[in-house]
């Protein structure tokens, strides 16, 4: 594809001094509509430069580049030159460019192949799988996809929640309340079941909490029965988590969760020693932050236990011997935005200068309609049903409106699923959102159903039309305004991607697909495609299939299917 950008910035290079060809580009605008051209170039800056109003030097750097084939028009508004490029050498660059790159199209080598981690998901076992981590989820899965699109290395790494005190408790309920068939045949449920059922019974005998502590330890030591039991919950858990991830069509590199760290924290702690990190307080070891302003990270408990925060620490150095990332990115909700902030600082006075390299990717909370969700007090919404009910009422539709397509079962999948992710990334990731059936359920608007059924009539009309697409393609008939939005639009597509990494943010994406969808229903409305002018036709042709791959390749990044029919 021609860099149109750089080829303006490479003409302006030679006409202005003073300003370097990169802070040209920076300075270079894509105007909010078409009549002020496809690029812009603002002269305020200039002024103090040249010593001259900014319209003036609008005026002559206008003049200057204007006999040029690339453009059709080059016009001074204001401080502004307005570059409009001709219609058929930017239609031709763009969908040319799609055609040869096709699912690749979008996609670059900025990565150099660097090592990129993408922790996410980490749900924790033994507890439900619910609609808060969805958004880790969902989001972590895109951001990996971007980032693979963009030529790093990834590996994604799912930080299990399958350590801690927790399971000395768990260990006590199942030992006092539970059945094992029971935790068989409904593992989560049950064993979520027994976890509050232990939190009440602790409020009436406080022994048990010490008990809990006891088998924690036991754990930690080795025991036999706690580790059996421990390992087990763990098994049936995953198995559940699995069967979400297949849903989703998630998978990870790494299930290293918290216990993997488990013989590896001795090592750290005594690292942290001999730095002379380690305070002592009231029996504990705690890192004091009071100069960061932050409250003491505690490192180790008096009984000599070890924390959520010793086993990130941990993993961290781990990650960094072991795969030597550029950058390691956590997708955490925002609720641990001080948990993070707390042990990169710790990282760092450990003297690791890649401290800078973690990245946490915080995003907002979500709550129901009727309050926050609490696991302790069981009041929590199952990412499995939300899962089967999109899935459910995208099947009724289906059979309503188009009964004979062939895998309705496949396709309810792949749209009742894609309508729930597509709605989880619409917003910035970091918005506080309260989940709502309706609106999860809502397939009208800017939706992924919308999205992806444009993708499918596009599909349909490429089908009927049965014309190959070559390089024999005229794109001056291209003309109409419509046409050339979309064609700007696609044009932007490689841009928007590398955006979305810079600023760890798929809404990027999600919002540009709907552009992209409703700028080509707008064309397809105005302009009939199968017309008896063969070269129109093709042309148009040309331009609806850049259109749906554009569709299918941002609609992949977001972890989301493209049926062709639907
Ligand atoms: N298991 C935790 C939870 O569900 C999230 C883990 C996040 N990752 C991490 N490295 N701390 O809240």
């Amino acid at each position: 594809m021609i860099d149109f950008k750089r080829k303006i910035a490479d003409m302006l290079e030679q006409k202005i001094e003073g300003l370097t060809k990169e802070e040209i580009l920076e300075m270079i605008e894509i105007p909010p509509n078409s009549q002020m051209g496809d690029f812009a170039f603002p002269c305020f800056k200039l002024a103090k430069i040249f010593r001259k109003a900014p319209q003036m030097i609008a005026q002559e750097i206008a003049e200057s580049i204007r006999e040029n084939d690339l453009f059709e028009k080059v016009e001074n508004a204001a401080a502004y030159v307005n570059c409009f490029i001709d219609k058929a050498i930017f239609a031709k660059s763009v969908v040319e460019e799609v055609l040869t790159k096709g699912e690749k199209f979008g996609s670059s080598n900025i990565g150099e192949g660097k090592k990129v981690i993408v922790e996410f998901s980490s749900p924790n076992i033994a507890k439900p799988f619910h609609i808060g981590h969805i958004r880790s989820t969902v989001i972590g899965n895109a951001i990996y996809k971007i980032y693979d699109f963009l030529g790093y290395d990834t590996v994604t790494i799912n930080h299990l929640g399958d350590y801690g005190t927790q399971f000395g408790k768990l260990i006590v309920a199942f030992k006092n309340w539970g059945d094992e068939k029971e935790v068989e045949e409904n593992p989560i449920p049950t064993l979520l079941k027994l976890y509050i059922k232990l939190h009440e019974e602790v409020e009436k005998n406080p022994a048990l909490e010490d008990e809990s502590r006891m088998w924690f330890k036991k754990l930690e030591d080795g025991d036999e029965e706690a580790k059996r039991l421990w390992q087990w919950f763990r098994e049936v858990s995953l198995k559940e988590f699995n069967r979400v991830y297949g849903m989703l069509n998630v998978k990870f590199d790494s299930y290293a969760g918290e216990s993997f760290y488990s013989d590896k924290m001795p090592r750290v702690l005594t690292m942290m020693e001999e730095k002379n990190l380690l305070k002592e307080s009231k029996g504990a070891d705690i890192v004091d932050l009071e100069a960061y302003n932050m409250p003491p990270a505690l490192i180790r408990k008096s009984d000599g236990s070890t924390l959520y925060i010793t086993r990130d620490i941990t993993a961290a150095i781990y990650r960094k011997e072991n795969y030597d990332f550029y950058k390691n990115i956590y997708v955490v909700a925002s609720q641990q935005n001080l948990h993070f902030a707390q042990w990169f600082k710790v990282i760092e006075l450990m003297g690791y200068e890649w401290a800078k390299d973690c990245i946490h990717v915080p995003f907002g909370l979500v709550s129901l309609e009727d309050g926050t969700m609490s696991t302790r007090k069981g009041r929590v919404v199952f990412l499995e049903d939300v899962l089967k009910k999109a899935v459910e009422k995208t099947r009724e539709i289906i059979e309503e409106k188009n009964a004979k397509l062939e895998n309705i079962e496949e396709v309810a999948k792949q749209v009742g699923i894609g309508a729930v992710v597509f709605q989880e990334l619409s917003n910035n990731r970091i918005k506080d959102y309260t989940f709502s059936w309706d609106r999860t359920l809502n397939f009208d608007g800017e939706t992924g159903p919308y999205v992806q059924y444009t993708h499918a009539r596009a599909c349909s009309v490429l089908r009927k039309a049965q014309v190959k697409i070559d390089e024999n393609v005229d794109y001056a008939l291209l003309g109409n305004e419509d046409a050339m939005d979309l064609v700007r639009i696609i044009e932007q597509f490689p841009e928007i991607v590398e955006e979305a990494a810079r600023k760890y943010e798929p809404s990027i994406v999600t919002r540009y697909i709907v552009n992209v969808a409703q700028a080509f229903n707008r064309f397809y409305h105005n302009s009939p495609i199968i017309v008896e002018d063969h070269k129109l036709q093709k042309v148009r042709l040309a331009l609806v299939y850049a259109s749906k791959e554009t569709i299918k390749n941002g609609l992949g990044l977001l972890g989301i299917a493209a049926p062709e029919k639907m």
